[in-house]
């Protein structure tokens, strides 16, 4: 097809090898020099060598010294293939000079400069904006790069050979794939570091940001060594360079990014002050800079054959920064807010019409294959292998992974080889959890007699797009059973179910148990049981099993909530059942906490659709608004007094333990808020002496539509500092009154420090804006023509960002015709602009479905 679509079954290997690379930058805003001389090693007599380059000027291009004439090559807007017959059968090297241009480079992909600072960001294809290159990640090779410009710090991958006034030269030893090269030019400092590995080998680590911010950076520091030490017990993996560079940089389409030996992080994810950062901002850092530091081993040393395999590092790499905070904070809690996410961005992706297998078969643009489901359920898919093979046997398949993989550009047949080989497995059927996209419903019956309790499970997969039938799964379901006293009978089996239907039985039982099914949420499905409000009250009370404890009272608010959207009061049972909860001083704060956290309206809204009914996004707001309301009412004693006990006094510390009593406290307080008018947490505000209190009280009272006073106040304080204003832009429309949020939207895109070409001030207005689900839904479609309005203004500038913001409009085909009419014609609008990125058109073909 010549639609522009990439096929997994069209993969050819490189005809080439390319056995180094060397490069030499003479950097200019606008007009940088890059020299690259490819040693390449022909594996296919008679292929022409084709490569992939885009918006370079191509100055020269020799082969073994000799300048290619004019009909030896096609030079197109996409790259640069010599012809066959221009090409030696021995080894040989090509030598090109390109000139590009930096700052004029506002898609932030490739070279481009972030407030005079050179910077690059390569993944997935952007080495082909530097230079002409096979920028696949099957071409692996050592790199050597000469830097040449007029600024303090000239940075790249590898460790440094040699530097002097205005140059600096770097060698990577570790053959590795274009998408993980990297350049840092600038005026930087440096907080510096050491670690040694468990092998004696000293590294130097430095995290460099722009002069100012070298306070902001010991936390990062830190998370780093606890990082590079846990892999090393946990899986065995030491660091493999003389030094690890960590850069900070304000202009980044995404999190952060693990080029070999240079990191490159949105400053977001690694400035991190108590005054300026929340608890939950520490805590993603520490996790970030782990999930960037885990990829030396898992993404680098063993890469993707292809961009088809993603989730092949970043669903591990992900399982593995998970299973780092799980061990860092609190266990439990970690694995309640992982599955939060997950089911609300990851279910509704795969609901929606931009759903897609972990390992997708075909794409246009691949930026727009960086999901929930490649990240997220593919971490949850090594969590499952994790399961099925117990602790021993992972730690066996991941040392052959390792083993056998070093050097190696994989796919997910080979990761799943080593599961079968090192466990004598058949994992045939479990590769449909890759292969296939859509959340399994798992329906439960149970069933009583002679002792014996009977657990029927049948399992059914919606169809996709281009997936209409769908094999049985090979799901592992976690089963405690409770005694009705709450002792636990049977501790926690892994059930391993591969039928549509199936039945298993547990024998020789007194008294009928209480069954706790799906414990730690083994597996990334929607559990369907008939379960009455007495049954899951009891489960809320005892369950051994911290995630299902949490889960019987999400379901029960989830359930009253369902029942409020249409019309009932709150249901008593469900508030009853909250007391114990927050009485008992043994669970955790943190634990306590986000049972207090009602399920969010964008996931009720997914449960109503998932019911058969059309979710009104006004009646769930302020569904959710009485509840809050009447938890107030029927707690305002305990949860005065949790508010109270829970103040932590002495200095901010971002640790677990103390950012679980601030999360309990900050999330009574947005109850008590309801009924107090707003004067606690006024009070908080006017003392706080951390963001995350601070910004806490904040958001309280915007949702109380009271906080002129505070919004100003904070804008004053804080509108030289960038990240902490993101807050304050995205705050006010996240959670202000569904009403004004598209005239609020409004009125801050015109704000003097509304940066939109910044992607973080981007996100922060327009992911603001969304995150108000009924405000963005609002019935005008004022809220839909805006954010529109927007992405068509970004989509030229930056079609990443733009891209990925389109998935907003995801969940259109749950609401009403009327709703549904206004999307639809906000994406034909869209797509309907001229000269719309090869990203915004792939997204809005498949959003209009
Ligand atoms: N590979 C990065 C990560 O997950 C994410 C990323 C993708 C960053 C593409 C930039 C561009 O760690
Ligand atoms: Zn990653």
């Amino acid at each position: 097809m010549m639609d522009g679509t990439i096929r997994l079954a069209d993969y050819r290997p490189y005809p080439f090898e390319v056995t180094q690379v060397a490069l030499l930058f003479r950097l200019a805003p606008g007009a940088t020099r890059v020299r690259a001389r490819l040693d390449l090693v022909p594996r296919q007599p008679g292929a022409p060598l084709r490569l992939d380059g885009e918006e370079l000027r191509l100055i020269s291009a020799a082969i073994d010294g000799e300048a290619l004439g004019g009909n030896d090559y096609l030079l197109t807007e996409t790259g640069l293939t010599i012809h066959a017959a221009a090409l030696p059968e021995a080894p040989f090297t090509l030598e090109t000079e390109v000139e590009i241009a930096p700052e004029a480079n506002t898609a932030l992909e490739g070279l481009y400069m972030s407030k005079g600072m050179y910077c690059t960001q390569c993944e997935a294809e952007g080495f082909r904006k530097i230079t002409f290159y096979p920028d696949r990640p099957d071409v692996m090779a050592p790199f050597q790069v000469r830097i040449e410009g007029d600024l303090p710090v000239l940075l790249s991958n590898g460790n440094p050979v040699a530097q002097g006034p205005g140059w600096a030269e770097w060698h990577d030893p570790w053959p590795k794939p274009a998408y993980l090269f990297a350049l840092v030019a600038g005026d930087l400092v440096a907080h510096p570091g050491s670690f040694t590995t468990a092998s004696g080998r000293e590294v130097t680590l430095n995290i460099w940001v722009r002069p100012g911010d070298e306070d902001r950076c010991g936390f990062a520091m830190e998370a780093l060594k606890r990082s590079m030490r846990w892999d090393e017990t946990a899986y065995g993996r030491e660091y493999d360079l003389d030094i690890f560079n960590i850069v900070a940089v304000d202009d980044f389409n995404m999190g952060a990014m693990e080029n070999k030996g240079l990191n490159i992080f949105n400053s977001k994810w690694v400035l991190a002050s108590p005054e300026t950062a929340t608890d939950s901002d520490f805590e993603r850092i520490e996790a970030i800079i782990a999930h960037e530091y885990f990829h030396n081993w898992t993404g680098n040393r063993i890469t993707c054959r292809d961009w088809f395999q993603l989730c092949l590092k970043e669903g591990l790499t992900v399982f593995r920064d998970q299973s780092f905070t799980a061990e860092m904070r609190l266990g439990p809690v970690k694995r309640i807010e992982d599955v939060i996410l997950l089911r609300a961005r990851q279910f509704r992706e795969d609901q929606g019409p931009l759903a897609h297998p972990p390992r997708p078969d075909h794409y246009k643009e691949i930026n727009n294959f960086y999901t929930v489901t490649v990240y997220e359920k593919g971490a949850e898919i090594v969590g499952m292998l994790k399961r099925l093979v117990g602790d021993a046997g992972y730690r066996a398949a991941l040392d052959l992974y390792f083993d056998r993989h070093d050097g190696q550009a994989c796919t997910i047949e080979d990761w799943l080889k080593v599961f079968e080989d090192a466990s004598g497995r058949d994992l045939a059927q479990f590769k449909h959890w890759y292969v296939e996209a859509g959340t399994p419903r798992l329906r439960v019956s149970e069933d009583w007699a002679e002792e014996r309790l009977t657990l029927t499970f049948e399992q059914s997969t919606p169809p996709s797009p281009g997936q209409m039938e769908k094999a049985p799964r090979h799901i592992p379901i976690a089963v405690g059973l409770l005694s009705p006293n709450g002792d636990e009978v049977v501790p926690t089996t892994v059930l391993e179910m591969t039928e549509a239907r199936q039945s298993f039985c547990f024998e020789g039982l007194a008294t009928r148990p209480v069954a706790s099914i799906l414990r730690d949420f083994s597996a990334p499905v929607i559990l369907e049981r008939a379960q009455n409000g007495a049954e899951r009250a009891f489960l809320l009370a005892h369950d051994t099993d911290p995630f299902n404890r949490w889960e019987a009272g999400n379901a029960l608010a989830r359930a009253c909530l369902m029942e409020m959207a249409e019309g009932a009061g709150p249901d008593g049972a469900y508030l009853d059942a909250l007391g114990p909860v927050l009485a008992d001083a043994a669970l955790d704060p943190a634990f306590r906490a986000l049972c207090l956290r009602l399920p969010s309206e964008d996931e009720l809204a997914q449960a109503l659709h998932a019911a058969g009914k059309i979710p009104d996004p006004d009646a769930i707001h302020a569904a959710r608004a009485a509840l809050m309301r009447a938890i107030a009412q029927r707690h305002e004693a305990a949860l005065s007094e949790i508010y109270a006990a829970m103040a932590v006094p002495g200095p901010y510390q971002p640790d677990a333990e103390p950012a679980g009593r601030r999360a309990l406290r900050l999330a009574a307080l947005a109850l008590l808020s309801k009924l107090d008018g707003g004067a606690r947490a006024r009070a908080l505000f006017a003392e706080a002496q951390n963001m995350t209190e601070s910004f806490g009280a904040l958001s309280a009272l915007i949702a109380l539509g009271a906080a002129e006073a505070e919004t100003a106040a904070f804008r004053t304080r804080w509108q030289g500092d960038r990240l902490v204003m993101d807050k304050w832009f995205m705050a006010q429309l996240a959670y202000c009154p569904p009403g004004l949020a598209a005239g609020l939207a409004r009125d801050l895109a015109e704000d003097p420090l509304f940066d939109w070409k910044n992607p973080n001030r981007f996100r922060a207005l327009m992911g603001g804006l969304s995150a108000n689900h009924a405000g963005f839904h609002d019935r005008s479609g004022a809220g839909y023509q805006f954010y529109a309005d927007w992405l068509i203004r970004l989509d030229p500038v930056n079609p990443q960002t733009a891209a990925r913001m389109s998935t907003a409009f995801e969940t259109w085909r749950r609401f009403d015709p009327g709703r549904q009419a206004l999307v639809r014609d906000e994406l034909d609008r869209i797509a309907a602009t001229t000269g719309l990125s090869r990203d915004l058109s792939e997204m809005v073909q498949r959003l209009r479905g």
